[in-house]
């Protein structure tokens, strides 16, 4: 096995898995550990031919998948998910390095990504189905399920894991085979991953691995090629136009989980303490690089500038540093285009008449690391309120009635999640019915959960994956008619 000898994880693999193997390719490229700058690994970095290549094994292993019961694909996902819980800390470890989220977020990551396993390893031996007499009495009406085919899988850098086992696991309990390409950031975590399904014994070419820095030379033959059947993709909304308008050439089923811009809500009815707490988990999660990070807060007016100063304490209180450090809190930005660009969205914010509330320490450092804060008095025209923050910053801004706030929350191009804080049960239960997103958090600042369909409307997406939603993603429905 290509692997490389790193501190303070050696055997690390760093080229591609195709067909059960591993190779290497001419080129290689960094990746870095973003809480200090410095280059980790070099991994395979792919071309054209590669993508191609993994997609030949896909295609090859696809038959015997989909033929395989699906009792014996469930229990090798179980097995997949017992090795994964097995090496938690090794996983934990190198999702830390390099994507710098602390090591206890990473080891509920690791925790998070093992359940899709589990999950879908139960979804997939619950066959569907339906068989009745046809309305005309000429014929039966069969309706049964099948695997779509190989799969393209594009993950993100943010849960380096678990966004790879939320697509991996409901493509293999459907019958179906995989390309992975993982961002090229967080390559080590899905190579890891690799590992850990030919210890379990997925057979060679179900899942195929790629690494590489040139994303469209590498996926552009591969979705434009007419054997790949389901495109899957995690990112910005930018990205999943551009792959939607490739994908559309093709007529390929897609799944496509974009970018948010989530408003966090606190009505009038709320309970300060429980609204407070929940913005810290919905702001701070991944330093706020997650696509369902609080991006904005909408407060009454009642509770807005006690609001702002309890949020601002505690940002102000949460350790930030080295993910690897005891008792850190808060991680870095995953590089410093990332570090760039919030800083841009709050001097915009500050130009406007924003107001900037003491944010927490940043440890002196070659890392990519921003100061969790508040900003206050935000003007509406401000950046930071329309884009996706993608860091640890929470604007803050006052309404007086709920429909200013429920307009206000809509008001956006994004609709992948929503929170609502309130103690009156039914203009909670409105609001979160009003709002135009694919997920609600209701007095809950945390709502991903395997057993759940995780997905956006508007801009933010097409599909669901977790819950039993998540396996149709990977299903084609067939009707078959029988005359007797
Ligand atoms: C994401 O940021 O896309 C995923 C967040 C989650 O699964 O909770």
């Amino acid at each position: 096995m290509t692997v490389m000898a790193t501190e303070p994880l050696a055997d690390i693999p760093v080229g591609h898995y195709i067909d059960g193997r591993w190779t290497d390719d001419e080129a290689t490229m960094p990746v870095e550990n973003p809480a200090t700058g410095a280059v980790i690994a070099q991994v395979a970095d792919a071309h054209a031919g590669t993508g191609v290549a993994a997609l030949d094994a896909a295609v090859a292993a696809q038959s015997d998948w989909a033929a395989t019961d699906p009792r014996r694909r469930s229990d090798l996902l179980m097995a997949v998910f017992r090795l994964l819980h097995e090496r938690a800390e090794r996983f934990a470890t190198l999702i830390t390095l390099e994507m710098g989220k602390p090591y206890a977020e990473a080891l509920s990551e690791v925790a998070y990504g093992a359940e899709f396993l589990r999950w879908f390893a139960e979804e997939g031996v619950r066959g569907g189905g339906k068989y009745f007499r046809a309305p005309t009495g000429d014929r039966r009406i069969l309706v049964t399920r099948q695997a779509v085919g190989p799969v393209f899988a594009i993950t993100p850098w943010n849960f380096p894991l678990a966004m790879v086992t939320r697509k991996i696991a409901p493509a293999l309990a459907a019958g179906c085979t995989v390309v992975l390409k993982p961002a090229p950031q967080t390559p080590l975590t899905a190579l890891e991953f690799m590992r850990v399904l030919h210890d379990a014994g997925v057979p060679a070419g179900v899942v195929n691995c790629l690494t590489t820095s040139n994303a469209a030379e590498v996926s552009t033959p591969v979705i434009t090629d007419e054997r790949l059947r389901k495109l899957t993709f995690t990112g910005s909304t930018t990205v999943g136009r551009l792959l939607l308008a490739q994908a559309s050439r093709r007529v390929l089923r897609t799944s496509m989980e974009l970018g948010g811009n989530a408003p966090f809500v606190v009505l009038e009815s709320a309970d300060l303490d429980k609204a407070v707490s929940g913005a810290v988990a919905a702001k701070m999660r991944n330093t706020g690089q997650a696509c369902v990070s609080a991006n904005r807060f909408l407060v009454h007016e009642s509770l807005a500038a006690a609001f702002a100063q309890r949020l601002a304490a505690q940002l102000a209180g949460l350790p930030v540093g080295d993910g690897m450090r005891p008792g850190t809190q808060v991680g870095p930005l995953i590089d410093r285009a990332a570090v760039d660009r919030v800083a841009g969205l709050v001097a915009d914010a500050v130009d406007r008449g924003a107001r900037l509330l003491p944010g927490a320490e940043i440890p002196q450092s070659t890392g990519y690391f921003v100061a969790p804060a508040v900003l206050t008095e935000v003007d509406p025209a401000a950046r930071v309120l329309r884009e996706e923050i993608f860091g640890p910053i929470a604007p803050i801004t006052a309404f007086t009635t709920t429909d200013e706030a429920l307009a206000a929350a809509n008001a956006t191009e994004a609709g992948l999640i929503g929170y609502v804080y309130g103690e009156n049960l039914g203009e909670t239960m409105l609001f979160a019915e009003g709002m135009q997103t694919g997920m609600v958090g209701v007095n809950t600042g945390v709502v991903s959960d395997a057993a759940a369909p995780f997905g956006g409307v508007k801009a933010s997406g097409i599909g669901r994956e977790g819950g039993s939603e998540g396996l149709e993603e990977y299903l084609e429905t067939k009707y078959i008619g029988v005359a007797f």
